[in-house]
């Protein structure tokens, strides 16, 4: 496994370098502790500490970028976006093609970066960076596709030609380091647009990576800037969200912070796209094949040790097969490894913060409250470390049905006809994702249709892909990430009507 070449005993030493050996890279050129405007690395009167979160030692710094500082990035953004809307789509394409290949090339060391700041298990670090290369190419793809219409007409012809948005305000979040930043960025170029991105405090190195791997693949000075920020968020997010120059916001994270972002970005009318919170329901019918179902549940429920706006949430097993699929389920899982993610044979890593994994413990300690029984881990080894945990005999009504885990807690809930299961399912303010495991045809069509999400898997627990539209409905937000209608986000089709001459 090519894990950091050293890893530092005392990696603090590391915040005052500006290329850390000491994060084992193999190009210590890619671990940058800076905003970037206008392709230049900036810095800032004060700092913010990024830490590791399987130790909570700090691994860096950053500088807190403020309001004036995104101003002047969205300044120099804007100015960027008045030639890059007319690069041919050939280049644009070269640019992101080019991308891919330097994502590829360098994919330990991101993969390292990811592990650090994120604390993933590496196998899970390095498949992210596989993910986040897949949405680079088909972007690339997509640059050369942007055909627009022609439309009938009594008189004349009319044309419908799409052009870029203009400036995006690009928010993404610390779960997945690269793969968010990726299909933000990836369409934006591929269309012509230019970015502002807020990186997360939580995980700025991996998205730094990122945008120096965008400027090496040729894409010029001023395209892609960056914000690093933490103590002023909340200003920044607001200047984001309302400065005239921005056309454009593309948020993932909370439904509580998506809500305050949209109404902000609602007085200068800005196109939206919000990925939010989900609390996706996962169900097993009593026709399911259950090595199916299992291996579906692992890979829903435990991704990044659960923290995935699309894991499985509250997982509805029928009683006729309740008692086979947990055991068979429990049995996979106490196989699992906890711990730092560069350590041998760990399969997961720790929550990123305290709070993240006291949110956990509380949502497993009042379903336990209510009757549920631990059948699999249910230890806390450390601030941030859970076990990923099976749950049974789990009441429909807790704490962990009402609202996202975003931990490694599996929790089964019981249930008798398929009309309860889904208005079980469907009684959530959110619908990001849902899962059902079934072998009946008719089922799979008319429970697919019934559920309340913006993305179902039947007989599977692996929705995302570059290839495919990535959204919610409801409180889980609008707007598509990935496939076609992930380029139309950053596009506005103009109708052109062309008339005859009269005389
Ligand atoms: C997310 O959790 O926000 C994204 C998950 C995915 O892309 O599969």
């Amino acid at each position: 496994m090519p894990i950091p070449k050293s890893i530092p005993e005392n990696p603090v030493s590391a915040t005052t370098d500006s290329c850390s050996p000491q994060l084992g890279l193999d190009d210590p050129s890619l671990f940058i502790q800076a905003g970037i405007i206008n392709g230049e690395h900036v810095t800032a009167r004060e700092t913010f500490d990024v830490d590791n979160p399987a130790t909570g030692e700090i691994i860096g710094t950053c500088p807190d970028m403020d309001v004036d500082d995104t101003r002047r990035a969205i300044d120099v953004a804007h100015a960027a976006f008045q030639s890059f809307k007319s690069t041919p789509p050939l280049e644009r394409q070269a640019y992101l093609a080019k991308l891919h290949a330097l994502v590829l090339r360098h994919a330990d060391d991101l993969a390292r970066l990811i592990v650090w700041e994120n604390g993933k298990a590496w196998p899970d670090a390095v498949a992210e960076v596989a993910y986040a290369a897949s949405y680079v190419s088909w972007f690339a793809g997509e640059a050369v596709r942007q055909n627009g219409e022609v439309l009938p007409s009594t008189a004349g012809h009319n044309f419908v030609i799409k052009q870029p948005v203009g400036v995006c305000a690009l928010l993404v979040p610390w779960n997945f380091p690269i793969g968010m930043i990726a299909r933000k960025v990836a369409p934006a170029l591929a269309t012509g647009c230019t970015a502002v991105v807020k990186v997360p405090a939580e995980t700025p190195y991996t998205n730094l990576a990122f945008v120096e791997l965008v400027h090496r693949a040729g894409v010029p000075a001023g395209v892609v800037n960056v914000v690093t920020t933490h103590a002023h968020l909340v200003d920044v997010g607001k200047e984001l969200t309302t400065n005239p120059k921005i056309s454009k916001v593309s948020f993932t994270g909370s439904t509580r912070v998506g809500k305050i972002l949209a109404a902000q970005a609602s007085t200068t009318l800005k196109k939206l796209s919000l990925e939010l919170g989900g609390n996706a329901p996962l169900i097993v019918f009593e026709d399911a094949d259950i090595p199916t179902a299992v291996a579906g549940t692992l890979a829903s429920k435990f991704r990044g040790s659960g923290q995935t706006c699309v894991c499985a949430n509250r997982i509805y097993v029928h009683e006729a097969v309740y008692d086979e699929f947990a055991e068979a389920l429990a049995s996979r899982v106490r196989q699992f490894k906890t711990g730092p993610g560069f350590a041998d044979g760990v399969t997961h890593g720790p929550l990123i913060h305290k709070a993240a994994a006291d949110k956990v413990q509380q949502h497993l300690d009042d379903a336990v409250a209510r009757g549920a029984r631990v059948v699999a881990g249910g230890r806390r080894l450390g601030d941030t470390l859970l076990e990923p945990t099976v749950l049974v005999d789990v009441p429909a009504d807790c704490l962990l049905t009402g609202e996202e885990t975003f931990g490694p807690l599996a929790a089964l809930i019981r249930f008798r006809t398929e009309d309860e299961v889904v208005a079980l399912a469907n009684a959530s303010e959110v619908g990001l994702a849902g899962y059902f495991f079934s072998n009946d045809a008719d089922r799979i069509w008319r429970v697919a249709e019934q559920l309340a999400v913006g993305m179902v898997g039947a007989n599977t627990g692996v929705i995302s892909s570059a290839l495919v539209p990535f959204g919610g409905v409801k409180e889980s937000g609008y707007g598509k990430e990935g496939g076609r209608d992930g380029t139309d986000e950053y596009l506005v089709k103009k109708l052109v009507v062309v008339g005859s001459r009269v005389g």
